[in-house]
């Protein structure tokens, strides 16, 4: 796909829309990117490689591109494969050529790949150090945790361009996506993939806001150029771990359809109750990424749990885990569990939950057994009352 950033700095990122889960974990149905760019002057920086599964179609761009040049810098702003690996393609293209980054880059690198480091051609760079191009400048910012240590972002004051790393990277092939709301995919992969590092993102956007921006060149998705605070303005609400939106997530997990038939009952009266927003996620099958995504977007949670082994139904279990792992907090959270001779799917939930920061678990926890009856109505409409109402 041809994209064009100015007459000085070209895209030459490759879609994968090959791939089944990105980082073995993520679906991926339209795809992703690996974006990488160069940047023509007297010297010539390349800003990063890509994942080795589209090597040789980054190479061919890469050498189309150059129309016989040489590249003299390749700044390496993260260490993970899905950008680094095609480093090694680039040391053999050009053996001369100098790497930038960080000490840990540096200490990442010898572990990933198969070359000698020491003895390559390299600049280490610390926070706010600067690299003249020609015209073009390049300062260095150190992002540690955005979404590894060593991550590091650079801003090219000449065009007022933020390189940004992983920040303000979606999912999504640039060929199929093109045009498509931005938010749903940059949601989706920020909370499930940076979600757990919001002081990170705070520190590394409060150094960014001393910085002239027209351009945001992340390492996947699209070039942001326009309303660059509507991008940035997401990034601190999340990273705050503000809710997006009023809403309610109902999330259920239900063996055999009965704590389903609950949690529909619960999004149907919070719907008459006048609660705008209300998504109801089965957690056995829908995309657990996804459901995560919506947790956080929205204030309130109704989680609809069955009992099972003496704890909840396993896909519950995981995506409390996954909620744990991301940081999840500071929200509201209701409780309604099923069992038919022991219930202790609402205990279960309720001790991950209190391992998580600033959780109001709402009264009243409703208990149904086996069915949802007549009889447990009056608990249920008090459940979405209090929600309703919180
Ligand atoms: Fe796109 Fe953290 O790698």
């Amino acid at each position: 796909m041809d994209i064009s950033i100015s007459n000085s700095i070209k895209y030459i990122g490759v879609d994968d829309e090959d791939i089944d889960l990105f980082e073995s974990q993520y679906v991926v149905p339209e795809g992703v990117s690996y974006n990488s760019y160069l940047i023509m002057d007297e010297k010539i920086a390349l800003m990063d490689t890509v994942d080795e599964r589209k090597e040789d179609e980054w190479a061919k761009k890469l050498i189309d591109c150059l129309d016989g040049k040489k590249v003299d810098y390749l700044v390496v702003s993260h260490m993970e494969p899905d950008h680094s690996g095609s480093i090694e393609r680039v040391l053999s293209l050009f053996p001369d050529v100098t790497l930038v980054g960080n000490a840990k880059t540096f200490q990442f690198m010898a572990q990933f790949i198969d070359a000698d480091v020491e003895s390559l051609n390299k600049i280490v760079v610390k926070e706010g150090d600067e690299l003249s191009l020609g015209e073009h400048v390049l300062s260095f910012y150190m992002a540690p945790m955005v979404h590894w240590p060593e991550v590091m972002v650079t801003y090219e004051k000449t065009e007022k361009v933020l390189f940004s790393a992983d920040g303000f990277g979606k999912f999504g092939a640039l060929e199929l996506t093109a045009g498509d709301d931005w938010a749903c995919e940059a949601r989706r992969y920020y909370f499930n993939i940076v979600g757990k590092y919001g002081a990170p993102v705070q520190m590394l956007l409060k150094k960014v806001s001393t910085l002239d921006i027209e351009k945001i060149c992340p390492l996947h998705g699209p070039i942001l150029t326009e309303n660059l605070s509507y991008y940035i303005g997401l990034y601190d609400t999340w990273s705050k771990y503000e809710a997006e939106n009023k809403g309610v997530l109902v999330a259920y997990a239900s063996i055999h359809g009965n704590t389903g038939k609950a949690a529909e009952k619960i999004g149907e009266l919070l719907r008459e109750a006048g609660v705008e927003k209300v998504v109801v996620s089965d957690l056995a099958r829908e995309d657990m990424a996804e459901v995560i995504e919506d947790a956080f977007r929205y204030d309130k949670m109704v989680l609809c749990g069955a009992s099972y082994d003496a704890g909840v139904f396993p896909c519950m279990q995981d995506f409390l885990n996954h909620l744990q792992a991301k940081a999840y907090q500071n929200r509201k959270v209701a409780l309604l569990e099923n069992g038919s001779w022991a219930p202790s799917a609402a205990k279960t939930m309720r001790s991950i939950l209190e391992t998580m920061k600033d959780i109001t678990i709402l009264d009243p926890v409703v208990t149904i057994k086996s069915t949802m009856k007549d009889s447990d109505m009056d608990a249920i409409k008090a459940l979405v009352v209090a929600v309703a109402n919180s």
